[in-house]
């Protein structure tokens, strides 16, 4: 059961699993929780390793009102530490940045850091009592771990290992390579919900049929598959790979009604963004062209999409064909959750956006393989404070227009509660009981 709180504040156990208390969205006292015990003692995709290649590269990673300084301190090594000077707390750094002269120094009163956080001055240090200890004026650290070029940042040094804390993940999805991937692209957008109701939106295949009905021309969405990877979650297909692609079965279809051709072409325009341009070109081809023998559509998509993968000149390793054609939707709990393909993925990462419960922080990344020989420069960072300034696609526009009804009608008064769906919004019902682990312990 998750928690939800008493009169007194306190955590007390709901009594049913489904239904999720409103409070966990919509309340000050619940978020102030999250930022005392949730935030402070789980590990953070903070950023990408690309996103400081050279030494003395930083970084700003904000979450609710702390600011944590992301910084490669050599070659191999990236810190990070609490973005305040020990001298009168004055924030280190902001934004994105290089510190040029191979030192952090402070603009107030000039103290200054090597950039493994160790004290290189104190001005007038002779003014302060002597017992001031050099542990007292060196950047607080905080633990770094690093799996498939991601950076996770922990602020409790008692935490688990990252190792641990990723449990089942790393092996599952070695495949994928997030190792070679770079970024394609990365916009930011403010949501007007709590950073859950943003990630909840990409974490259940429940909402298709009610907010994107176009996508049952060529969706089955009652089949999807829901599940727990340690404290991480798991939605997609059984792990095999699709030979037909078929409508849903809400649409009340049968196999005569429909030319499988015309369900990839409507696919690959729906969905835009997530494809490559040249196969957005072959699809309409194989739309337009007889079948290969003997194939169905799905099949002689699939054969594109193995051309194009071995036809990029990135090595593939021991990827089979049958591999290349995989896909996982993974939540990385807490707050990161996208679709993952061999070669390239679309990742959410949802943060508070300040200490307001109804506003979230909604980061976009595209990464994909690149070859070896390409320098990938990190790609521009584009912020749109006003989501709806840009037209995302119909999916995502179509998701993006539900938040602020969502956190709007949780604050109803007359909401007594969300009331899930077990199988489908599984992964939602699990992240809730995983928060509590951490509220709790
Ligand atoms: S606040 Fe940083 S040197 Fe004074
Ligand atoms: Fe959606």
């Amino acid at each position: 059961m998750v928690m939800t709180l008493s009169r007194e504040g306190e955590l007390i156990p709901t009594t049913q699993r489904n239904i999720i208390p409103k409070e966990r969205y919509v309340s000050q006292e619940f978020f102030d929780l999250e930022m005392e015990r949730l935030w402070p003692r789980v590990w953070q995709m903070a950023c990408r390793e690309e996103e400081v290649p050279k030494v003395g590269d930083f970084l700003e990673y904000i979450i609710g009102d702390q600011s944590i300084l992301v910084t490669r301190s050599d070659p191999e090594t990236i810190r990070a530490f609490y973005n305040t000077c020990p001298h009168r707390g004055t924030r280190l750094a902001a934004g994105v940045g290089n510190f040029a002269t191979g030192e952090i120094r402070c603009r107030y009163h000039a103290w200054r850091f090597e950039l493994d956080g160790t004290n290189k001055e104190v001005v007038d240090r002779f003014d302060f009592p002597e017992s001031m200890t050099d542990a007292e004026v060196c950047l607080g650290q905080i633990k770094v771990g690093r799996w498939g070029g991601f950076v996770f940042i922990n602020m409790d040094p008692d935490s688990e290992s990252l190792e641990s804390f990723l449990g089942p993940l790393p092996a599952m999805l070695a495949p994928y390579g997030f190792e070679k991937m770079r970024y394609r692209s990365y916009r930011t957008v403010i949501i007007p919900a709590n950073w859950k109701s943003a990630l909840d939106a990409f974490n259940e295949g429940y909402h298709v049929q009610g907010t994107h009905p176009q996508l049952l021309r060529w969706t089955d969405d009652t089949t999807m598959a829901y599940g727990p990877l340690g404290k991480h979650n798991h939605m997609g297909g059984e792990g095999k790979v699709k030979h037909e692609m078929r409508p849903s079965p809400r649409l009340g279809l049968r196999p005569g009604d429909y030319d499988e051709r015309e369900l990839l072409a409507v696919m690959i325009d729906e969905l835009g963004g997530l494809f490559l341009k040249e196969e957005r070109q072959k699809v309409l081809d194989l739309k337009n062209n007889p079948l290969p023998e003997g194939k169905t559509a799905m099949d002689a998509y699939n054969d594109i999409r193995v051309q194009m993968l071995r036809g990029k000149g990135i090595d593939l390793g021991d990827l089979t064909d049958e591999q290349l054609l995989m896909s996982d939707d993974v939540h990385f709990f807490p707050n990161v959750v996208g679709p993952i393909y061999p070669g390239s993925t679309t990742l959410f990462r949802t943060r508070p956006n300040g200490l307001d419960p109804h506003s979230a922080i909604k980061d976009l990344w595209t990464l994909e393989w690149v070859a070896p020989d390409e320098d990938r420069q990190m790609c521009e960072r584009k912020f749109y404070p006003d989501w709806a300034a840009k037209d995302w696609g119909l999916v995502t526009n179509q998701d993006y227009a539900n938040m602020a009804h969502v956190q709007a009608g949780m604050r109803s008064r007359g909401c007594t509660g969300l009331r899930l769906n077990p199988r489908q919004e599984h992964n939602v019902i699990h992240m809730h009981e995983v928060i509590d682990d951490y509220l709790c312990s």
